[in-house]
């Protein structure tokens, strides 16, 4: 299994035995409430567990399973996985409200860009979000991700950010 230590954060694989933790972050409106499908029901989650995985299968990469290392608990979702329909990979953070505001999702996305240059050895991660979701747009502007134009996804317009390899 793949895995990657950060000062808090322990990123790993997701296995089925994560579904009970996804589920109760996934089900939340709260949490939910600027991604693009919202909330998810369980057979939902089952679904975007499963895809998560054969992304790893498929490409050598996917989200990672974001666990607290403190406590060894599943605290979110994070890191990079294919744009939707397209050959740009991006860099994305779901956390359970419990652990917002204490730099979590920085560390998570510069861990991950980091790997994405270093290991994966990509020239650009992007990352997408709504317009209005302020706490997600200041974590790529903390990671030095830079605003490019709006971005058409599912009927709705979000905002397109960029970071080149250094
Ligand atoms: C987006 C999310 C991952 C951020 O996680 P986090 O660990 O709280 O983020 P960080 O603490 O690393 O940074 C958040 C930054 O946004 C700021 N912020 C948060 N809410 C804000 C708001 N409503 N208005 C202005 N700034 C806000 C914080 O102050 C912080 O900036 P600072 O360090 O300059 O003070 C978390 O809120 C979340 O899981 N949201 C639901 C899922 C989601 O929307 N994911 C992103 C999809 S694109």
């Amino acid at each position: 299994m793949q895995a990657i230590e950060t000062a808090r954060l322990y990123l790993r694989q997701f296995t089925s035995n994560d579904f009970d933790d996804l589920y109760a972050i996934y089900s939340d409106s709260e949490v939910m409430k600027y991604i693009t499908q919202g909330v998810r029901n369980r057979e939902e989650t089952v679904a975007d567990l499963l895809e998560i995985m054969a992304d790893w299968e498929k490409h050598g990469f996917g989200l990672w399973a974001i666990v607290d290392r403190e406590t060894n608990r599943l605290i979110g979702d994070g890191g990079l996985r294919f744009l939707s329909n397209t050959p740009e990979v991006e860099v994305g953070y779901v956390l359970a409200k419990a652990y917002w505001g204490k730099g979590l999702a920085t560390e998570i996305a510069e861990a991950s860009i980091k790997y994405g240059f270093e290991v994966l050895q990509l020239e650009k991660i992007v990352a997408v979000a709504d317009p209005e979701n302020t706490a997600s747009r200041r974590v790529m502007e903390k990671v030095g991700m830079k605003y490019q134009h709006n971005f058409e996804y599912c009927d709705r317009e979000l905002v397109y950010y960029a970071i080149l390899k250094y």
